[in-house]
C-alpha cells in the first residue's frame, strides 16, 4: 500500500513539479508605490517565502481602471515589470515558483483611485453598500458606470495585455481573480449583474466574460500556466446570489475545457451560511473539478493534513499564516510553533509586519 499524501508530499501543477502543498495565497499588501511600481521591501517579503510549494502573488491591477486599493503594484506598464522582475528573480534564484494573480476591481474602486476621475465601470450601475479606502482617507462607494457591450473586448484586452506584462516580468503563471466581490464575480453573481446583453441574465451569459479573460490569457502563457480563483461562499464587497450552488456547478463544470494549472476555490463565507446567497455543500466542487485543485481559508497543519490525506484538494492556500511565518513549510516539517499574525499590520505600509516576522533560524 502506497503511504497517505501529506501536506509536505510533491505534486504536479501543470507543467511544474512543486515540492510541497503549500501554496500561499494571494495577499495585498499595500506596499508598493503610490503608482504601483514593486520596491525592494516587496522583493525582500516574496524572497522569505519562497519555499511555499507556490506563491501567488497579491492581487495586481490589470490596468489603471481595474485599481481599487492605495499602494497596490499594477501589471501594466514597464516600470512595474521592471519591479516584478526583481521580485521574480528573487524566488527563483531560491528555487521557488511564483504565479501573478490578475485583478480588475470593477466597482469597487472610487473617482479618487480612477484615472482622471472617472467612475469605477461594473456589470451594472448598482452601488455597493460601505466605504473604500482611497488615498485621502475613507470614502463611501459610488455608483458605477454600466459597462457598455462594445466596451467589453476592452477589458479583456487589460487581460490580455497584462498577462503579457506578467510573462515579461518572468512569473511562471497567472491566476485570475474571479473572486471576492470583484469584476469577474460581479459579472457572475445575479445579485450584481442585472445585464440583458449576452454579458447578463443566464448563467451561460454571466460566466462569459470569465471564460473570455481565460481565453485571452491562455493565448500568451498557455492554459497550463493558468490558474482561476473563485470565492462561492463569500459575501464580502456586497456580493449576493440567489443560486450559487446552480452558478459554481455550472462555471467549475465548464472549467474542466480548458486544461487550467489549477482552480483555487477560497471557502471564505462558509462560516456565515447563507451570508451571500442560500448555502450548499462547497466541497461538491471538488467532485466536479477533473484538475488540480487548491482550496483555502482558516487552514490550519492538522486540517490541512487531513484534506490532503482524504483527497478534498490537491493543495492548500494559507494566507494569515504565511504573512506571519515566512518559512512556514520547514515549520510544518518540525512541527515547530507558529509566529501570530498581526492584523494592524496588514496593510499599512512599511517593513513593520511585513518583512520581520522570524524564521526558526532566527
Ligand atoms: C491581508 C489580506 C489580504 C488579502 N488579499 C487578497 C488578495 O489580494 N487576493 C485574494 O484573492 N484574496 C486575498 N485575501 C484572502 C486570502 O487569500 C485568503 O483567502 C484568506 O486570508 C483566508 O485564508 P487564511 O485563513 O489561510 O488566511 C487576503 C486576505 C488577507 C488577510
Amino acid at each position: 500500500m502506497s503511504e497517505a499524501l501529506t501536506i509536505l508530499s510533491p505534486v504536479k501543477l501543470g507543467p511544474y513539479e512543486l515540492p510541497n502543498r503549500l501554496a500561499m495565497a494571494p495577499l495585498t499588501r499595500c506596499r508598493a508605490s503610490s503608482d504601483g511600481i514593486p520596491n525592494e521591501l516587496m522583493v525582500e517579503y516574496y524572497r522569505q517565502r519562497a519555499d511555499a510549494g507556490l506563491i501567488i502573488s497579491e492581487a495586481t491591477p490589470v490596468s489603471p481602471q481595474g485599481k481599487g486599493y492605495p499602494y497596490t503594484p499594477g501589471i501594466y506598464n514597464d516600470a512595474q515589470i521592471q519591479g516584478w522582475q526583481a521580485i521574480t528573480s528573487a524566488v527563483h534564484e531560491k528555487g521557488g515558483r511564483i504565479f501573478l494573480q490578475l485583478w480588475h476591481v470593477g466597482r469597487i474602486s472610487h473617482p479618487l483611485l480612477q484615472p482622471e476621475g472617472a467612475l469605477p465601470v461594473a456589470p451594472s450601475a448598482l452601488k455597493p453598500a460601505g466605504q473604500v479606502l482611497t488615498e485621502q482617507g475613507m470614502r463611501d462607494f459610488v455608483t458605477p458606470r454600466a459597462l457598455e457591450l462594445a466596451e467589453i473586448p476592452m477589458v479583456v484586452e487589460q487581460y490580455r495585455h497584462a498577462a503579457d506584462c506578467a510573462r515579461q516580468a518572468g512569473f511562471d503563471g497567472v491566476e485570475i481573480h474571479g473572486a471576492n466581490g470583484y469584476l469577474l464575480d460581479q459579472f457572475l453573481r445575479d445579485g450584481t449583474n442585472r445585464r440583458t446583453d449576452t454579458y447578463g441574465g443566464s448563467i451561460a451569459n454571466r460566466a462569459r466574460l470569465l471564460f473570455e479573460v481565460i481565453e485571452a490569457v491562455s493565448s500568451v502563457w498557455g492554459s497550463d500556466k493558468v490558474g482561476v480563483r473563485l470565492s462561492p461562499l463569500q459575501p464580502f464587497n456586497d456580493i449576493r446570489e440567489s443560486d450559487p450552488k446552480a452558478t459554481f456547478g455550472y462555471v467549475v463544470e465548464q472549467l474542466n475545457r480548458f486544461n487550467l494549472a489549477y482552480l483555487h476555490i477560497t471557502e471564505m463565507g462558509k462560516e456565515m451560511p447563507g451570508a451571500a446567497g442560500p448555502a450548499f455543500n462547497i466541497e461538491d466542487l471538488r467532485q466536479l473539478y477533473h484538475g488540480t485543485y487548491i482550496t483555502n481559508a482558516g487552514y490550519t497543519a492538522e486540517t490541512a493534513t487531513a484534506a490532503i490525506a482524504e483527497n478534498r484538494a490537491d493543495l492548500i492556500a494559507f494566507g494569515k499564516l504565511f504573512i506571519a511565518n515566512p518559512d512556514l513549510p520547514e515549520r510544518f516539517a518540525r512541527n515547530a510553533p507558529l509566529n501570530e499574525p498581526d492584523a494592524s499590520t496588514f496593510y499599512q505600509g512599511g517593513a513593520q509586519g511585513y518583512i520581520d516576522y522570524p524564521a526558526l533560524a532566527d
